[in-house]
């Protein structure tokens, strides 16, 4: 098998913790989330840490994330959705992973997002009126390092059983892994 890990990536809610759990139990691998890893070591949630000692800090969080990563058996994992825009973070998921980017559409994220606004720290000081373009530009700052993925999946519908079977076979059908 395949000994690289398998990295979600994509914007807030395009479903990564979602799917990454479902794939991992399917595949009977560890699922590892890099917020969860991060609000463990600090004993802190990512409200906390991005309130209480700024987002710089929380990015050279993630960059420890994945020196950490890069040591650890084959995994299925979910990454938040900035980490692939700073240093040089996509190309350290690119070589310890097969990466796969949940690709959902503006509309269908913006309605995803609004009801979670408030527990999301990048995300709860935006006005309603404003919400809609300020997920239009951050999308379109963040989605040509989402476009450097191995595989594209699109996840438009709330079936992520469906999903992780095509997922499974598009890996299978490119030897990522063997099922
Ligand atoms: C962030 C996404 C979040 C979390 C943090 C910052 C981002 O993770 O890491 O709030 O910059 O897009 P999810 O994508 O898992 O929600």
């Amino acid at each position: 098998m395949n000994s690289k890990h398998i990295i979600l990536i994509g914007f807030m809610g395009s479903g990564k913790s979602t799917v990454g759990n479902l794939l991992a139990e399917k595949l009977k691998l560890p699922f590892i989330d890099s917020d969860s890893w991060i609000e463990t070591k600090e004993n802190l949630s990512v409200s906390s840490i991005f309130e209480s000692k700024g987002e710089a800090y929380f990015r050279g969080l993630e960059v420890d994330f994945l020196h950490w990563l890069s040591a650890q058996p084959k995994a299925v994992v979910a990454v938040g959705g900035g980490l692939p825009m700073f240093q040089n973070n996509i190309e350290v998921l690119k070589q310890i992973g097969t990466v796969i980017y949940l690709n959902v559409s503006l509309l269908t994220l913006i309605k995803r997002l609004k009801d979670e606004k408030n527990f999301r720290p990048l995300l709860k000081s935006i006005p309603d009126a404003e919400f809609h373009g300020f997920i239009e530009e951050m999308l379109s700052e963040r989605v040509h390092l989402y476009k450097q993925a191995h595989l594209f999946m699109p996840n438009e519908s709330s079936k992520p059983n469906n999903l992780v079977e095509k997922l499974i076979n598009e890996l299978v059908k490119t030897n990522k892994i063997i099922y």
